[in-house]
């Protein structure tokens, strides 16, 4: 397998982690949620070979690979883990599969004998550590290396709901209903997220991003701080106090009314926003001290053109003024041409403050 390692440069901290810790670099460095997937002709051809998702996940040498190739391509700042975040309810012993055109299907989990029974294997997901572990060698110091995880709310939604396709009606009443059954559930995935994040670390991630996609269902503040908020903070306190030099970046999506409450009471470094965000609000409600990421419509790369050029550099410029990271505002759609990708990737490249 080809490796990057030939363009290493010297050792120094990459430009995503030092925009972490609150630096205003010269180039803003940009990554791409999604970055690796079906857009990609060369990722098409391994995932065939692959035969099924979770194969291609759990085969470290391909998930190496996959993981590659963007950067490949188009020299993004980071790389980030392929994997997926629900090989967390896996590991509990969910029953996972994914269907063509449908996406996860498990075994939902509804009731307290359901969540007292899942017990969280960390070692079954050796292979994913060994994938980071793998791509630590393999990427040059001046990439930096994500590792990743749902959020146990995000998560939760999907080991209870079964699927996700059709969004998730009737989570907000069980969490309404059972809060302490549901809590249980909850504890337990922070437990498990925190072990799993740790083991990404310590195989050599050097900044960790929790995914909550559907954080903007808990539209009442109370249920956001309890299965949001709570569960985030504890896990970022845990891998704070073993490796404080490690940022975390939370995405709480659709979230944008508590982005305030969100960035100021977990202890994140850095704030995904999505396209929706209200641009002014955030400024005002969250601190300088947190490092912005996103937030083009993905839609907008798709269409590609000037209209995408003239969204590239307005985003740019909208958050000129402080540590940011370039991103979507979710990830790339898999109808997108890799060229629109490529034009995208060296508008922010060439990019002066
Ligand atoms: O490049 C990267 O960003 C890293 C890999 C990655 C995948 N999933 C690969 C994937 C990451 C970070 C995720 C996170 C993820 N997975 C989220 C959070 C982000 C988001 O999109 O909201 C969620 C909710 C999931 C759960 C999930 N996995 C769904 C809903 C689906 C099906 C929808 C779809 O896009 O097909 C998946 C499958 C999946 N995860 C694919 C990929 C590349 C496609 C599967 C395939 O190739 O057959």
């Amino acid at each position: 397998m080809q490796s990057l390692k030939q363009n290493s440069t010297a050792m120094t901290s990459s430009l995503l982690v030092q925009t972490l810790q609150g630096k205003q670099t010269d180039r803003v460095p940009f990554w791409l949620m999604r970055q690796a997937g079906r857009y990609l002709p060369e990722y098409r051809a391994l995932r065939e070979k692959a035969g099924s998702f979770l194969n291609l996940c759990f085969h470290p040498e391909w998930a190496e690979e996959v993981t590659l190739q963007p950067i490949r391509r188009f020299d993004m700042d980071a790389a980030i883990l392929f994997s997926d975040i629900l090989v967390v309810p896996y590991a509990f012993g969910q029953p996972l599969e994914y269907a063509e055109g449908e996406g996860p299907v498990l075994d939902p989990v509804r009731t307290r004998d359901d969540f007292d029974r899942l017990v969280f294997d960390a070692d079954k997901l050796s292979a994913v550590y060994e994938t980071v572990a793998r791509l630590k060698t393999s990427l040059p110091a001046d990439k930096a290396l994500i590792g990743f995880a749902g959020s146990p709310w995000t998560v939760a939604c999907y080991m209870i709901e079964g699927r996700g396709k059709t969004g998730f009606p009737t989570i907000q009443a069980f969490a309404k209903e059972n809060p302490e059954d549901f809590s249980i559930l909850i504890d337990k995935l922070s437990d498990a997220t925190l072990i799993y994040l740790e083991r990404q670390i310590q195989a050599g991630a050097d900044v960790v991003q929790l995914f909550d996609s559907w954080a903007g269902l808990l539209t009442d503040e109370n249920d956001f701080i309890n299965w949001v908020v709570k569960p985030t903070q504890k896990i970022i306190a845990g891998l704070k106090q073993k490796y404080p030099h490690i940022p975390v970046i939370g995405f709480p999506r659709q979230a944008g009314r508590f982005y305030g409450l969100y960035a100021g009471q977990t202890g994140i470094n850095g704030l995904g926003l999505d396209q929706d965000a209200n641009i002014e609000q955030v400024f005002s409600t969250v601190e300088d001290s947190i490092t912005l990421q996103g937030n083009l419509s993905p839609e907008v790369v798709l269409k590609g053109g000037t209209e995408m050029e003239e969204a590239v550099l307005e985003t740019l410029n909208t958050f000129a003024k402080r540590p940011y990271i370039f991103n979507l505002g979710h990830g790339v759609l898999k109808e997108t041409d890799p060229e629109h990708i490529y034009r995208l990737s060296q508008i922010v490249k060439n990019y002066k403050r």
